[in-house]
């Protein structure tokens, strides 16, 4: 799915229903630290890239609400957002690209890290959509799948446009081998992404 190499276990719902909570405040957090990430491109990057800065700015204002939509049902269910906690996947992908820099431009990579990130969470929504109790977050996730398909496509299309189609498929394939190795590796626990 969406370039991803290893698929999650469809069980990982079970964790996530054992502790809904920690899911649904994680998620928040997560959501969060996307629209965060769209805006650190921007004021990191619009000078050389000034192509970015529209797209990316709708990027995080959707990201935004949909941190508004997870805090409504966290609220909804007597769940607080806490403080934000590393996120060991994402630390672990960083530092899967590393060996390569400053090779490879950051751009690339920060687009393409971006990439795989809204694949992997599309994918694990996917497995929530499918498996939770809950109609109401059934299709919240539903909803939330196909937009994060939609920001995949929008950080690959982004990459291409800079560094073309060539550059962006090969070094893409390099990163989605070190995702997938990762995503294996990490204990599936009630969290986006395990
Ligand atoms: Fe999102
Ligand atoms: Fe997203």
């Amino acid at each position: 799915m969406l370039g991803l190499l290893t698929p999650t276990d469809p069980k990982w719902v079970e964790t996530v229903e054992g502790n809904l909570g920690r899911m649904l405040t994680d998620h928040a957090h997560c959501e969060l630290k996307a629209a965060q990430n769209a805006l650190s491109l921007v004021g990191r990057h619009a000078a050389e890239a000034p192509e970015i800065v529209e797209p990316l700015l709708g990027l995080a204002q959707e990201e935004a609400e949909h941190l508004a939509q997870v805090h409504t049902r966290a609220q909804a269910r007597g769940f607080v957002m806490g403080r934000p906690e590393p996120d060991a996947y994402v630390l672990a992908l960083r530092e899967a690209a590393k060996p390569e820099h400053p090779e490879i431009p950051m751009l690339l990579d920060r687009l393409l890290l971006g990439a795989l990130i809204e694949a992997r969470s599309c994918e694990r929504f996917k497995v929530l959509a499918e498996g939770l109790k809950s109609a109401d977050l059934r299709e919240f996730y539903r909803d939330l799948m196909a937009a994060e398909a939609r920001h995949y496509r929008l950080y690959v299309s982004l990459a291409e446009q800079f560094f073309g189609a060539e550059a962006t498929k090969g070094r893409l394939s390099v990163l989605a081998e070190r995702e997938a190795r990762i995503a294996r590796q990490l204990p599936l626990g009630p969290t986006v992404h395990g």
